[in-house]
């Protein structure tokens, strides 16, 4: 019998997952009609403000990665260094690191090392100390194709049947919520407080906690997003010491998703590793059980590099019986993307100041971060205007998530096309502008409540005004 949807995987079809949900798949039937000629839509181009994709965009790669990278590809062009150099403008420090890399993972087209290749490793237990000011041990880290392969790995070690539970932020990046379902495993939701900038309130967490335990739930992790996606919220200090203190008090695994580490405009990153060292040390003994495992990734801040895959965790306070099963899952897998690897390492360890690449380096990098700066500030003045949207501030990662309030009208005319209220909006807004956002509900929000996400990655602002007068007329034909 041929397979059918009721027969396959039921844990799959109930997955969820917005960002490329049928939204994204109607824009890029729009683009392809776009690309054929088709002049009948309203509008002449799409944007896809749906997902944290910098490089679809405008934002180009760092020339110094992609120059590496060249040569890594195609290490027969080292045989022609006066070319590179001279013709191509190559800097010195572009091809020793070349060569470094390729000494150290032979060819980019063999397999690594299962959780990654070893000087990559130690290249980002480097990092991590001069980011921290704690020592890091390469072999607790594991390199993984993006983010999104490390936390697979970690809940599908972590979740051990249907009962385990694992704290969510509400609203979230829907990976979590989506790999949950795919695991049969639970996800117990926390709410964001939107009222205070979309922070962490502990005393909400503590209540999902008792929540899920009383259903019987074993709630075994917590996973943070910081700085969030969407919200963009970036925890400060004293609310990192609150999780871990919890965590420490409940026996939760800490999975901080620190993808967004950074894209901060407000406040400084602190990492979770930091934040647990110094609770440790500050208080001998105490944190010493507590389990932490904190990704980062290849696709976000100034490096936009998603489409090549890379990222990696690192774990601290891990048993080494489960360490050595979480080295089994990924070695099932093989590697992770060995040109990924070496982006990660590149990321690390971009040039210094003195090297002959720095200067460029450091133009690109700022470049770009000011540029994801001013256009979140643009945007979230747009949205200021807009009459029935209320936005906080821009935080930090790549997104905006305000809320709307829509008139009974539009409620009722979304409950007769069967969709949510946000759904129809954001559909309507695709229609009329090519514009692509997600809607509130792909992430999650409290009852009665509505938003939408969008990047603020595209470039130019016609974008942004075509948003203000889809909003103005939507509303005009709902009063
Ligand atoms: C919070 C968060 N975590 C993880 C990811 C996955 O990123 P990657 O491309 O590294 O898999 C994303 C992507 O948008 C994200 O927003």
């Amino acid at each position: 019998m041929r397979l059918t949807r009721e027969s396959i995987n039921q844990n799959v079809v109930r997955a969820q997952y917005a960002v490329r949900g049928e939204l994204a798949v109607k824009s890029e039937e729009y683009r392809a009609r776009l690309k054929k000629g088709d002049k009948t839509l309203p509008f002449e181009q799409i944007i896809s403000a749906n997902i944290g994709n910098p490089q679809q965009l405008d934002q180009k790669p760092i020339t110094f990665f992609r120059q590496v990278l060249s040569l890594l590809e195609n290490p027969q062009l080292l045989d022609k260094e006066d070319v590179l150099v001279e013709s191509l403008g190559y800097k010195s420090d572009v091809i020793e690191r070349a060569r470094r890399l390729l000494k150290e993972v032979g060819s980019v087209g063999a397999y690594s090392a299962s959780a990654g290749a070893p000087a990559i490793k130690e290249s980002i237990a480097a990092f991590l100390e001069r980011r921290d000011g704690f020592p890091a041990d390469p072999s607790k880290i594991f390199l993984s194709a993006g983010a999104s392969s490390g936390v697979n790995t970690l809940l599908n070690v972590i979740s051990a049947d249907v009962n385990t539970g694992v704290l969510i932020p509400i609203p979230q990046y829907p990976l979590y919520t989506a790999t949950l379902s795919l695991l049969n495993a639970k996800a117990v939701p926390y709410y964001l407080d939107e009222s205070k900038a979309w922070s962490t309130n502990l005393e909400i967490v503590k209540e999902a906690y008792e929540k899920g335990k009383a259903e019987g739930v074993d709630v075994r992790c917590i996973v943070i997003i910081n700085p969030g996606n969407p919200t963009g919220a970036s925890l400060a200090e004293k609310d990192i010491r609150d999780v871990i203190d919890f965590a420490s008090q409940k026996n939760l695994v800490v999975m901080a998703d620190e993808v967004y580490q950074t894209n901060v405009f407000i406040g400084e990153f602190h990492s979770f590793k930091s934040v647990l060292r110094k609770l440790q040390k500050e208080n001998p003994g105490k944190y010493d059980g507590v389990e932490l495992a904190s990704l980062h990734s290849i696709s976000k801040g100034m490096v936009g590099e998603c489409g090549h895959r890379g990222g990696y965790f690192e774990l601290v306070g891990f048993d080494s019986e489960v360490e050595a099963e979480i080295y089994k899952f990924v070695s099932i897998m093989l590697c992770a993307p060995v040109i990924g690897q070496c982006l990660v390492e590149l990321m690390v360890n971009p040039p210094k100041e003195g090297e002959p690449s720095h200067e460029l380096y450091q133009k690109e990098y700022s470049a770009i971060f000011n540029g994801l700066r001013d256009r979140a500030t643009a945007l979230h003045k747009a949205f200021e205007q807009m009459e029935g949207v209320e936005c906080t501030e821009p935080q930090g990662s790549m997104y905006l998530f305000p809320t709307i309030k829509l008139p009974a009208k539009a409620l009722d005319a979304a409950a007769a096309e069967g969709r949510k209220a946000d759904e129809f909006y954001c559909l309507k807004m695709l229609e009329a502008t090519g514009v692509c956002v997600v809607p509130g509900s792909g992430f999650g929000q409290k009852e009665g409540t509505l938003h939408f996400r969008t990047t603020f990655l595209a470039p130019g602002t016609e974008w942004i005004s075509s948003i203000v007068k889809f909003h103005k007329e939507f509303l005009d034909k709902c009063r």
